[in-house]
């Protein structure tokens, strides 16, 4: 098992030896900062003697890279600090030359909407399809994706996005090889999937599938300080020295030592526990799945969802608990959970909650969520809710890329003085959580009707200035 923590050592090594710190950051060691951040400040140091270069890695930093590496078999791996949204960023930036076509989910994180600011790609969307039952995009189709390149011989890759946030995978495997036959190649967003090379019962990790690269937010399923992540290559990774150079570009010059010093900790753990512990959840997972089936009005979602077509793994951490016979939405769910039981779920939207667990919960942990369900189904049973059934929306055209889209300057209008006009903003609904509009592209008449469809329907809109959608920015 391996158990080498150079960054980690090192830092702990500069923290006994108790030098006057005439070096940033400036609080020298710790002064002046409250005492709940003590120990972090610490070992919170710039990069003096013996600490390595995050921008020219070449001791501790890129021992601990290739420690990263080989922990998840990957051809080589990139720390980040600032979240899987700058790894995304940065593949994007990799690929670009202004205008190069992408294919991309629709559903995609809205990090990807800034790639292609930054690197003025032009996204070819991937239609989206919705589980009818959950009323979301739980997997990306590999009938689709194949269509799509089909038709657009010209993109430089495809750039999908799995697992979803709910835990459900795509089928990346089937991806790749037909990306292969077009000679594209495939990258995933797995940023909710940085546990997945640990142990063989959860889905297969992207890169195993065939994927050039992968994503991970590891702050997000690891014990790692919020802002963790990297990202993963393949040996072949044909944009490697772009790539690189354009993580460097992204990245401040102050990189966060106790942020890295937390993700290598955290690759020891899952080294040497992850095994254990992922097994340990998946019987849980598996066990508390039943359970909740079993309480009246609540529907818990699982291992089934592999059934359905198009997903090619689920993962167990993840539990989505939808409740089709109470008198609740998943919104006053999550409210009760949190202020009568001391419980704060990950996202809830009308018709579920979300919750996360990590590797790391105890048995005690999964009891104390399933209790507080069972209490609180019982105290609201009664008559159906109906759930809400939003459709997918229209694909509209894109008339201007999203980097145009971003510089151009924008004005607001009645959102019925806007049909034929360019969207200056982003339009989503929650659920399905699909972007409507995105900047740069047409309000046609198909796409108003949607709005207004949505507008009737009281679902939540996100992303416009004006929530109501009374008024919409257009490109000036
Ligand atoms: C699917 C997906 N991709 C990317 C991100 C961005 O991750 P981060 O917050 O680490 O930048 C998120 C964040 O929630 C996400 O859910």
């Amino acid at each position: 098992m391996n158990n080498q923590t150079p960054i980690f050592s090192e830092l702990c090594r500069y923290r006994g030896e108790d030098h006057l710190r005439l070096h940033m950051p400036g609080h020298a060691g710790g002064r002046g900062i409250n005492e709940v951040l003590q120990s972090i400040a610490a070992i919170d140091v710039t990069e003096v003697a013996g600490m390595d270069d995050y921008h020219l890695p070449q001791g501790i930093i890129a021992e601990s890279q290739r420690l990263l590496a080989r922990a998840v078999g990957a051809g080589e791996s990139f720390y980040l600090v600032n979240g899987a949204s700058s790894g995304i960023h940065a593949l994007f930036m990799s690929m670009a030359a202004d205008g190069e076509q992408i294919l991309l989910p629709r559903s995609c994180h809205r990090s990807f909407f800034g790639g292609m600011v930054l690197s003025g790609m032009m996204p070819v969307y991937i239609p989206s399809q919705i589980d009818d039952e959950l009323g979301l995009e739980l997997a990306i189709k590999v009938s689709e994706v194949e269509k799509c390149l089909a038709q657009n011989p010209d993109v430089k890759a495809v750039f999908i996005t799995s697992p979803s946030y709910f835990g459900t995978c795509s089928d990346i495997e089937s991806m790749a090889a037909i990306a292969g036959q077009y000679n594209k190649y495939v990258l995933v967003d797995e940023a909710h999937g940085g546990h997945f090379p640990f142990h063989n019962d959860y889905p297969a990790p992207a890169l195993a599938q065939g994927a050039m690269a992968a994503v991970n937010g590891l702050h997000k399923t690891w014990p790692v300080l919020n802002q963790g992540a990297c990202l993963h290559l393949s040996p072949g990774f044909p944009e490697h020295d772009r790539l690189r150079q354009s993580i460097s570009l992204l990245t401040t010059t102050s990189p966060s030592y106790p942020l890295l010093a937390s993700i290598e900790l955290a690759r020891m753990y899952m080294e040497q526990e992850g095994s254990h512990q992922l097994e340990q959840a998946k019987q849980w997972s598996g066990e508390y799945k039943e359970k909740i089936n079993k309480i009246k009005g609540l529907r818990c979602y699982g291992e089934e969802l592999n059934e359905r077509i198009d997903i090619a793994g689920v993962d167990p951490l993840k539990m989505v608990v939808a409740m089709p016979g109470l008198q609740l939405s998943g919104y006053q769910m999550s409210k009760i959970l949190r202020k009568q039981y001391n419980i704060q779920t990950e996202m809830e939207n009308e018709n579920v909650i979300l919750a996360m667990f990590s590797p790391l919960h105890e048995k005690a942990d999964w009891e104390r969520f399933y209790q507080a369900l069972q209490e609180i189904a019982a105290g609201y049973a009664g008559s159906k809710r109906n759930s809400l059934r939003i459709e997918a929306p229209p694909v509209a055209e894109v008339v201007l890329s999203p980097r145009e889209a971003w510089q151009s300057a924008k004005k607001q209008v009645k959102l019925a003085d806007s049909i034929n006009l360019i969207s200056g903003e982003m339009i989503a609904v929650y659920p399905p959580g699909i972007p409507c509009l995105l900047p740069g592209e047409c309000i046609s008449a198909e796409v108003m009707d949607y709005l207004y469809y949505v507008i009737d329907s009281g679902a939540r809109i996100q992303g416009p200035e004006k929530p109501n959608l009374n008024y919409i920015q257009v490109i000036d």
